[in-house]
This record gives C-alpha cells, structure tokens and sequence, in this order.
C-alpha cells in the first residue's frame, strides 16, 4: 500500500509562506531604546532595528510593518503570532533562550552606568555601587535587571517601565545610578550634557540577536542567511554607521 503523508504536512504554512502571502513582515520591538528603535516626531518609527527590518523586508519582496509593544509583553506577542520575529536589541539570555530561538548576533553591547554627577571620583565602578546606602535604577525586564541581581546585589533597586523614566530618576537626584545597554546610555550622556557622568566602561557580554518562535529551523535560516549577507555586501555597516557614529 502506498503510505499518504498526512494532510496536516500539506496544510501547514511555513512562516516563510505565510510572510510572502500576507505580504508584510511583523517585526516586534519597543520604541525608545536608543539607537535602535525610537519614534520620530511625526510618529514614525526609526533606528537601527527598523533600517534592518526595513531592508530585510525588501530583500523578501514584501513590507515592513512595526509592531510596537511594552518591553515586559514583547515575547508572549511572539508567542501569541502578533509579530513573525522580535527585532528590538534583544540580550540573547539562555532563559529567553528556553522560550525563543535567536538568529546569530547583530551587534554586542555590554551594560554601562550613568551616574549621577555627585558621585563623580567617588563611584568608578559598578562595585563601588554594591551598596545598601547607593539606590539603582533600570527597565523592568531587561538585561540591566538581571545586571544588578547579579554584580550590585546589596544597591537598593527601583525598576521602571521605561528606560526615560528610570534614567529620570537619577537627573532628578531620586536615584543615583541608572544601569542599562552601552549604545543607550553613550546617546543619552551626550544629549544631556553635564547631568549625567557615563562610566563607560561594559561590565557584562551581552549579544544581541532577533527573536524568533521555536521550531522553524527554515525562518532562522533566512535570518542567517540574510545576516551574513548583508555584513559582506556593506549594507550592514552602512546602516550601523548612520546611527552609531555620530
Ligand atoms: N538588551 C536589553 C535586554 O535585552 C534591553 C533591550 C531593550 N530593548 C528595547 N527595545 N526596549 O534586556
């Protein structure tokens, strides 16, 4: 007898199939993480994560659409199938790891602190904060979270849903560091001159890679694929130059 593979193998949709079908790329970030995604005075999305996207989506003939969401609901909206992959400067962690694949790291980045001015000479280091009488700050959620459980642990520790209302907290004298990614805090000591010192020195190896759901060994592929590419052919450092260098 002849064995039919199942209708079930001929019904499923690749995502690949499903992304050419509907025409548009998902892609999943949180706007306000400088320089890789932020919103535009006119309410368009811009940075480093939307060029990339931008210009993955063309390669794959179809257009890109932005779907904006709250850092702490950005993997369950994956999940869910709201967005097709998570581009938004995504710490490849072996617990995000469990839940999600990560195509090959885009960039690296580590965390830095912003200090405020008045513990200039003082503090020189993320050790000199591990201490009961220093309050940090960061995003709820993110990497700069699990920075402080693990190398500020005695800090007393405000997490904020935001990354602009958290680095508030330190220029407004409530807190006295704000811990977050290197490219963040290297943009917003600059834009805010003399109210912040930046201890620019990384203290943790953070990679970063976009997300994607379990199980779709052909969806990662492009992604690989696409990455390798682009770093070879120059697009790659083009983009990262316009918002790395300044
Ligand atoms: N890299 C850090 C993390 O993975 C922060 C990323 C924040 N990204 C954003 N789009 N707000 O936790």
């Amino acid at each position: 007898a002849v064995t039919l593979l199942s209708s079930a193998a001929f019904a499923q949709q690749t995502l690949l199939q499903e992304i050419t079908e509907s025409g548009e790329l998902r892609a999943c970030f949180d706007a306000g993480y400088m320089p890789f995604e932020m919103k535009a005075k006119n309410g368009q999305f811009i940075g480093f994560d939307i060029d990339l996207g931008k210009q993955m989506a063309r390669a794959m003939g179809v257009k890109y659409v932005p779907v904006n969401t709250a850092w702490d609901g950005i993997i369950p909206t994956l999940l869910t199938g709201k967005c097709h992959l998570i581009m938004g400067g995504m710490t490849i962690t072996p617990q995000r790891n469990m839940q999600v694949n990560f195509a090959d790291p885009y960039v690296v980045i580590g965390q830095s602190i912003l200090l405020s001015p008045k513990l200039e000479g003082k503090v020189t280091s993320y050790r000199d904060l591990n201490s009961d009488q220093y309050t940090v700050v960061t995003k709820l959620g993110t990497t700069g979270e699990g920075a402080i459980k693990r190398y500020i642990p005695k800090a007393k520790v405000n997490l904020f849903e935001t990354q602009s209302e958290a680095v508030l907290e330190v220029t407004n004298g409530k807190a006295d560091a704000f811990i977050y990614d290197l490219p963040f805090n290297a943009i917003y000591a600059a834009e805010n001159q003399g109210q912040l010192t930046h201890l620019d020195q990384p203290f943790t190896f953070e990679p970063l890679g976009w997300a994607v759901r379990q199980g779709d060994p052909d969806f990662l592929n492009f992604l690989n694929g696409y990455l390798r590419q682009i770093k070879g052919d120059g697009t790659y450092d083009r983009i990262y130059d316009k918002w790395f260098k300044d």
